[in-house]
């Protein structure tokens, strides 16, 4: 059985590497259709991005829409420093010969949502402008969207933009109060777990070692973007935040985490976008959100690199 999946993501290399992943399990994801957005770099780049990625995995049959340029009301606050000028430095990937769709973004969650009532997850690697925004225009899909995945939030590992707070929640943190508020059974993968799941020099040759394009224009996007990361932590390996939310989708038995409730900051002038997570369920706010403290790193790399294996 394979799950129905629209993508919201703005490429950037990790999450170009969780998109290839659920391109190269065909038995278990169906993907109808990815939304660009607005977060690591410009839409355009993202629009652009996205395309390059569907031709990159053999797939110019998937169509790629565009998001809103901008958050629901902040100015776009951009991760050039990690990702690079396009958001997806690292190989010499061809520019795309495929187009993005006419429709919006917005608008293809809603069509799809209520042509496929009950069939939908929602998987969220990026800001959550878009699904927000659909929720605002068209209520009624709340009911009929099976699951959010979503990269986001921090709690335990603190923040990376901020402090206090992780990139794809500080970009648009009323969009992600929208979606946690929205009642849809959600599962959150943020830094507490990605930063466990470091892509070393092993982890990357295997990749490479696949002899494939795509495992190896996988490994040199993570190349690219892991030398920030490397420098600011010092560790073996940089976090690999986006495939934790196929993983989760593909293994759940390899991930640690509790129901509970997330509620996001929008005021504090230090804390804005801060995911605080009633870990010990010290509030009785409603339990939002499976949050994902926790996961094995040799499991989750198996499950990537063995994806990767399938594509061109
Ligand atoms: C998230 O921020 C982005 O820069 C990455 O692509 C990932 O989605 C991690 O905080």
């Amino acid at each position: 059985m394979t799950r129905k999946l629209i993508i919201l993501t703005d490429p950037g290399q990790d999450q170009a590497a969780a998109i290839l992943m659920i391109l190269g399990r065909r038995d278990a994801f169906d993907v109808l259709g990815l939304v660009a957005t607005a977060g690591n770099i410009h839409l355009d780049h993202t629009i652009n991005n996205c395309l390059k990625l569907m031709e990159l995995a053999g797939r110019p049959d998937i169509p790629v829409f565009a998001g809103c340029p901008h958050p629901i009301i902040r100015p776009l606050v951009m991760a050039e420093h990690v990702h690079g000028p396009t958001g997806l430095d690292g190989p010499d990937l061809p520019p795309p010969s495929i187009k993005a769709e006419d429709k919006h973004g917005v608008d293809f969650i809603i069509d799809t949502i209520r042509a496929h009532p009950g069939e939908i997850t929602i998987c969220s690697l990026s800001p959550l402008t878009n699904l927000a925004m659909a929720l605002r225009k068209a209520p009624d899909i709340a009911g009929e969207i099976v699951e959010i995945v979503a990269m986001l939030g921090a709690y335990f590992e603190v923040g990376n933009i901020t402090p206090s707070a992780e990139f794809n929640c500080y970009v648009d943190p009323e969009a992600a109060d929208i979606v946690l508020k929205s009642g849809i059974k959600t599962a959150l993968l943020p830094l507490d777990v990605t930063h466990k799941m470091l892509s070393t020099p092993e982890r990357l040759q295997a990749m490479r070692a696949l002899g494939n394009r795509n495992g190896i224009a996988t490994a040199e996007m993570l190349e690219f973007s892991e030398a920030f990361d490397l420098k600011k932590y010092g560790w073996e390996g940089a976090p690999l935040h986006g495939p934790c939310v196929p993983a989760f989708m593909l293994a759940p038995e390899i991930f640690v985490g509790r129901q509970i409730n997330v509620s996001v900051e929008l005021q504090g002038s230090l804390t804005a976008g801060m995911t605080v997570a009633d870990w010990w369920q010290i509030t009785d706010r409603p339990r939002n959100a499976f949050y994902v403290r926790d996961g094995d790193p040799v499991a989750y790399y198996d499950l990537l690199i063995s994806a990767l294996g399938n594509l061109p």
